[in-house]
């Protein structure tokens, strides 16, 4: 799917944009979700793992584009991919109405309003798609994260323990969360 771009106002004061991520951008979504996991033990996975070319993100950033069940929004400040979130519509008659969501910025953007400004966009497409439950799952300490979850109605549901192990052999667990629309 593809998303009309939006410019919005950060609290610094500067303009971001928000767009569906563009292929010519593979080697800078790349890049920066390298970095991202760098920067948090939040996200998945080890910045080592993303070990894909740009070809496979060049794939990647077409399925977001032409899949008529996702849409990745991607934010830009001063023309530098600041972050990226994602919503997945699923399929099949038993879960189609339900959508996950996902998003990670680098810590050069947190605290800006960014995360916010993509939720609101992320909640009006799933009401627009009559996507009835949203969901998410975040990792214990991640407060920011379930703060700003829980300000856009996001209710935790469920825990799983031991969900990730650091490196340092640290356990955490997820929280998984639902919002009804
Ligand atoms: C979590 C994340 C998506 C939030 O996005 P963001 O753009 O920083 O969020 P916003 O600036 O819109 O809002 C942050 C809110 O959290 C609050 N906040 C900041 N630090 C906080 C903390 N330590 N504890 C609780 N709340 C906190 C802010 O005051 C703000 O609240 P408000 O909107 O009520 O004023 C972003 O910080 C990020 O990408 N983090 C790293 C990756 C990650 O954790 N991804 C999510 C994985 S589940």
């Amino acid at each position: 799917m593809i998303f009309t771009e939006k410019q919005i106002k950060l609290k610094d004061g500067r303009t971001a944009a928000l767009k569906s991520p563009c292929v010519e951008d593979a080697q800078k979504m790349l890049n920066f979700i390298k970095k991202a996991c760098g920067e948090t033990n939040f996200l998945l996975r080890y910045p080592e793992e993303w070990n894909i070319s740009v070809e496979q993100e060049e794939a990647w950033v077409k399925r977001i584009r032409t899949s008529p069940d996702t849409l990745g929004i991607t934010c830009y400040v001063d023309g530098q991919v600041a972050g990226n979130c994602e919503i997945s519509f699923m399929g099949g008659i038993k879960t189609s109405h339900r959508a996950s969501v996902a998003i990670a910025l680098l810590k050069d953007y947190w605290n800006l309003g960014i995360g916010s400004a993509m939720f609101e966009e992320l909640i009006a497409a799933a009401k627009a798609r009559g996507t009835e439950i949203m969901e998410l799952e975040f990792i214990e300490g991640n407060d920011r994260a379930r703060h700003l979850y829980e300000k856009y109605g996001f209710k935790v549901v469920s825990e799983k323990p031991n969900a990730f192990k650091l490196k340092d052999g640290t356990y955490l667990k997820e929280f998984y969360m639902q919002k009804y629309l």
